[in-house]
């Protein structure tokens, strides 16, 4: 796609190529992610990718193969990976890491002290390239051999976009993820592969990685049985009422001694009254409306 039809399809001064807004609504119904008015040159620049590699001269040609079988499915795939959104390193949001293992841990197993089953499951959806699960999975490891000690640790890491999932099983990071990497964590958990690390195998164990559409309702009925759920840095692409979906499915499929981490600067106001806002030490989370306020 040229500079000029770029220029056409998302013209100022005009409304937006109708073969581009139809995309834009398939992408959200698809994928619950919105793009309004002001982000459509991003999709346009995303689909003229897409365009080059099929050869396509138009957007209708390539709505086309966006809809009608038998390339539909993989196309769509192809395009949500060039659309999502992944950027993330190893400890991203560590006052959050904190109050995970120093308040939020302690509470679930007193929680759950009296049952046979000791099991931990814990959900990063949305974790693009890995880091968060692993970082998660490097700090439950510090706890194995105390807090955690005979606890079964499941690490469930799900995103949209298959390009960043096999980056994760993959497991190998460049400077610019692994900054945040203390000498500690990096020499403990990390072997170096040329100029980059790779996760050692034992922090790899506990995490099962797949691909999981957040919006796709038939297979988030079954995600059960969660003790936390990190969404960090994902709804933000979402729109209100694809917001409203997911969260009410983190609500359904957490243990009533749950918790919900979003994004630094992301919150629930506005979105859900099922979930209570509760104040860690350095951080917030989410827990079930008739909890009581963790810490108090
Ligand atoms: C900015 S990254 C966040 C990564 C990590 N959670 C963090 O905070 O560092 C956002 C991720 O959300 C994923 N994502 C966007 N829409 C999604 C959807 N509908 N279902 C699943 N994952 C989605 C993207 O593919 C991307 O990897």
């Amino acid at each position: 796609m040229t500079t000029a039809a770029i220029q056409t399809a998302v013209a100022q001064d005009g409304p937006p190529d109708p073969e581009l807004v139809r995309i834009r609504d398939l992408v959200y119904q698809v994928a619950g992610i919105f793009h309004p008015d002001n982000k459509l040159r991003l999709l346009l620049d995303r689909c003229g990718r897409r365009m080059k590699e099929l050869k396509t001269q138009s957007l209708r040609e390539y709505f086309e193969c966006l809809t009608i079988k038998p390339m539909r499915q993989a196309e769509l795939v192809a395009l949500l990976n060039e659309i999502t959104i992944g950027e993330t390193c190893f400890f991203r949001n560590q006052p959050q890491l904190d109050a995970l293992r120093q308040v939020v841990i302690p509470k679930i197993l007193e929680a759950k002290s009296k049952l046979p089953l000791r099991r931990l499951r814990i959900w990063s959806a949305g974790c693009s390239t890995g880091e968060e699960p692993y970082t998660l999975s490097m700090l439950l490891l510090e706890e194995a051999h105390s807090r955690l000690k005979d606890w079964n640790i499941e690490i469930l890491a799900t995103d949209l976009n298959e390009r960043s999932l096999a980056h994760a099983k993959n497991a190998i990071y460049g400077t610019y993820s692994t900054r945040n990497l203390t000498p500690y964590f990096r020499q403990k958990y990390f072997t170096p592969a040329g100029e980059q690390l790779q996760v050692q195998p034992v922090v790899r164990n506990s995490i099962n990685f797949s691909r999981l559409n957040l919006s796709d309702d038939g297979r988030m009925t079954f995600m059960k049985g969660l003790d936390v759920v990190f969404c960090c840095n994902v709804l933000i692409y979402f729109d209100l009422v694809s917001k409203r979906r997911v969260i009410q499915h983190f609500y359904n499929n957490l243990l009533p001694h749950g918790y919900l981490f979003l994004g630094h600067s992301e919150s629930l106001y506005g979105v859900s009254d099922d979930f209570r806002l509760v104040h860690l030490p350095g951080a917030t989370a989410y827990i079930k409306g008739e909890r009581t306020q963790a810490g108090k």
